[in-house]
Formats: structure tokens, sequence, C-alpha cells
């Protein structure tokens, strides 16, 4: 197979090169910038016919990085690439998966028509399944979803003595089970209702497994933060140690990590999204999912 070509969209320069090394690729030069009026003016510098072609894209704050991701895709097809693949970290649009109320749009299914119009395959790390039992519910090509429990779990590992590993709510236990499980560690879920985008309750149910140890709430996302203040608050009033929050994809809207902070835990997240709170590098992971895809 001849060595992939992979271009960063802006803000995804490391993860693009530290992926080009790991699978001998080649990383290619792209000219991106706004013309006066907002539209996208793009050009791909480095040669792509008979390429196969990689799009590194990470798509938290997704809505002004979704045009340009397909211009640059839809570019290198138009030039003669032989296949063009998406590297997506965090993949948005995938909690909206089923219409809540009349009328409302039931976005994952969009941009996953979108996205597999676009694109011949797609890799990333932890999609949000809940609703949907897999990946290929929502796209038609050939997808992975790279899964960064055992990363987190060795991080963990090496910097918690007496780790009590506990998820925020009943959708994070496919992530709090599969890292507690690893480790060995005992877990537990809280409750939670939520009333609005940024109006969450959080509860204990079970009050015997926060006992001793330290309390590491572990999510798939952290994105207003307020399930993460809601859980640390509900661990605080038990007297618990300062817990520390760990998610996969750190979004963080509204300056949500410093409100984390300030409601007394820690922050630490992957790189699936750029982030001081990075401390879990997953490149090892999408690149054994672009292996176990074919695309090496
Ligand atoms: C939702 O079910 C997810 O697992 C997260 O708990 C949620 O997205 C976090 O959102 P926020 O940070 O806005 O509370």
């Amino acid at each position: 197979m001849t060595a992939p070509l992979l271009f960063a969209m802006p803000g995804n320069e490391a993860m693009t090169r530290a992926l080009a090394q790991a699978l001998d690729g080649d990383v290619g030069a792209m000219e991106l910038r706004a013309f006066p009026d907002g539209e996208t003016y793009l050009r791909l510098v480095s040669e792509v016919a008979g390429r196969r072609v990689v799009i590194v894209c990470t798509l938290d704050r997704p809505n002004t990085k979704i045009l340009p991701l397909i211009f640059a895709a839809a570019t290198a097809r138009d030039l003669g690439a032989v296949e063009v693949g998406l590297v997506v970290p965090y993949l948005a649009y995938m909690r909206q998966d089923q219409r809540f109320r009349a009328g409302e749009a039931v976005t994952s299914r969009q941009i996953g028509a979108v996205l597999s119009d676009t694109f011949d395959w797609l890799v990333t790390v932890d999609p949000h399944l809940h609703r949907y039992p897999a990946l290929d519910a929502v796209y038609r090509i050939p997808t992975r979803a790279a899964h960064s429990a055992p990363l987190v779990a060795a991080w963990i590992r090496q910097a918690i003595a007496h780790p009590i590993i506990i998820g925020p709510d009943s959708e994070s236990v496919q992530w709090a089970a599969a890292v507690a499980a690893d480790i060995g560690a005992p877990y537990s879920v809280l409750q939670k209702i939520r009333r609005g985008d940024r109006e969450v309750e959080v509860s204990v149910a079970d009050r015997t497994h926060l006992a001793g140890g330290t309390p590491v709430l572990v999510d798939d996302i952290i994105s207003s933060g307020r399930t993460m203040i809601a859980a640390v608050s509900a661990i605080a009033a038990l007297g618990g140690k300062q817990p520390l929050c760990i998610a996969v994809h750190g979004v963080f809207a509204d300056d949500a990590d410093a409100l984390i902070e300030r409601a007394g835990a820690r922050v630490v997240t992957t790189s699936t999204i750029p982030h001081r709170t990075n401390a879990i590098d997953v490149t090892q992971v999408l690149v054994a999912a672009i292996i176990d895809l074919g695309r090496r």
C-alpha cells in the first residue's frame, strides 16, 4: 500500500504529525482562510492525485468546522485522491440520537449522512453511543471506534493510589465500568436528572462505595460542565476526598474547566480535543483503529 497523505484541519496539526509518524505517512500542506465576506478559500498545496488522503479534524464547536472539512475532502477527491478518510478524534452531534420532542431534528443522523457522503471511511474515539448500538447505525461507510478506557485506566493507575471510579450518570456506565474493570477498582454510578442544558441534579444512591479512596469521576464528555459540578458537589456533601474528573472529550463550553476546578476538583482529559487539561494521549488507539480498518 502507498503511504497515506495526512492533512490537518486547523488545530489538528500535532495529532496529524503524530499519526503520520506512526503510519509512515506524509503530512500535506493546505491553505485555508476566510474571504472578507466570510466564505472559505481552500487550496491543497500538496499533490493528492493517486494518493490515499486522510483528513484529521476533531469536531468540537462543529458548525464552523464542518463546511471547510467538506471542501477539503471534496477538493482531494476532485484532484484525484484514490480515497479520502476522516480521523475525527471527537465526533460531534452524537447526543441528539432521537426525536425527544415533536419536530426536533435528529442531528446525529443528518451529520452521519453528510459525512458518509463525503468520506470513504471514518475513525474516531469513544463516540457517544447511547441509544445507537454502534456507529454503523448512523454511518454508511466503514468506521472504527477506538476505546480510550485502557489508556484512562493506565493513567489513573500511575497517578492515584486508591481510586474509586464513579460514573456521574447512567449514560457514563460504559466508560466508568470499563475503566474500573481494567484497574480492578470499585465503581458506582450516580443518579442524574437533567432539567435543561445547564441545569443538572446529581444524587448519590449508594454511599457505601464512596468510603475510603479518591473519587475519580469518569464520563465521555464534559460540555457545560454541569454534570461534573453537580457530581463533585454531591460527593463533597458526603465528606468525600477531593475528586478528580476525567473526561474522554473535554469540550468545555462556557469555561467549564474553570468552573469545575472552582467547585473543588482537578480535571483531566484525553487528547481528542486539544486543551490544557490533556494528560492522556489517544494517538496509539487511533493508529490501531486505522490499521484495523485496513487503511495503513
Ligand atoms: C451525557 O449523557 C454525557 O455522557 C455527559 O454526561 C454530558 O454530555 C455532559 O454534559 P454537561 O457537561 O453539559 O453536563
